[in-house]
């Protein structure tokens, strides 16, 4: 497949079959997460891989719960005449579209708040390599991050420190349920001189 068309064959998936993915699979995912660019080359990022039950149960209390205090009302201001926006968006948070594997991913906390917004842009590269390189293998996947309010949590569960590793965003992964319909992209996005 050509480049642009992975690019726009992506879609954020939110219903996921129960069958596992293949570790060569999530072998394949990783890399392609790992060669993304970095701002001088810091690789300021950590993958975490759960496949644990539990432990996905945990993530899927934290992303409800930003849900119901953030997300919810947030989405009921943007797209009031769209509830279904809101709703749905509710059942996956609850959910994870019971996705057999999520990615949590970290960003390094560094030096100064420069050094850790290059940090977080360089792991948004990561993520989207991981979303595409997903695609590619005919998995679905979805970028999750309002869960980033609890980072301290999900950093606990996983052993990490939260003061050294922020939550960048966690993404379940899995086959696609059914094919997610194109959402158009908007106009006057681009300027040229
Ligand atoms: C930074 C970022 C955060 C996102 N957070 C969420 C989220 O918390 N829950 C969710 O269902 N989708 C989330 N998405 C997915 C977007 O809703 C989705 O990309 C957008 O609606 C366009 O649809 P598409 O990915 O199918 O092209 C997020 C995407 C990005 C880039």
């Amino acid at each position: 497949m050509e480049i642009l068309d992975i690019i726009k064959g992506r879609r954020s998936i939110r219903d996921f079959e129960e069958r596992e993915v293949e570790k060569e699979k999530i072998e394949k995912i990783i890399e392609a997460g790992l060669w993304a660019p970095s701002a001088a080359n810091r690789q300021p990022w950590k993958i975490v891989v759960v496949q644990k039950k539990e432990l996905i149960n945990e993530l899927k209390k934290l992303t409800f719960k930003a849900f119901k205090e953030y997300t919810e009302e947030k989405l009921s201001r943007l797209y009031p005449k769209h509830p279904f926006v809101v709703t749905s968006t509710g059942s996956f948070s609850e959910t994870l579209g019971n996705a057999p594997l999520v990615f949590a991913i970290f960003n390094e906390i560094l030096e100064n708040e420069h050094e850790t917004i290059l940090g977080m842009q360089s792991t948004s590269a990561l993520i989207q390599n991981i979303l595409l390189e997903s695609y590619s293998l005919g998995l679905g996947s979805c970028w999750v991050s309002d869960i980033i309010l609890y980072s301290d949590e999900v950093a606990k569960l996983f052993g990490l420190d939260s003061k050294k590793y922020k939550l960048t965003a966690v993404i379940p992964v899995g086959y696609p349920k059914k094919e997610a319909k194109p959402i158009p992209r908007k106009e006057s996005r681009v300027i040229y001189f």
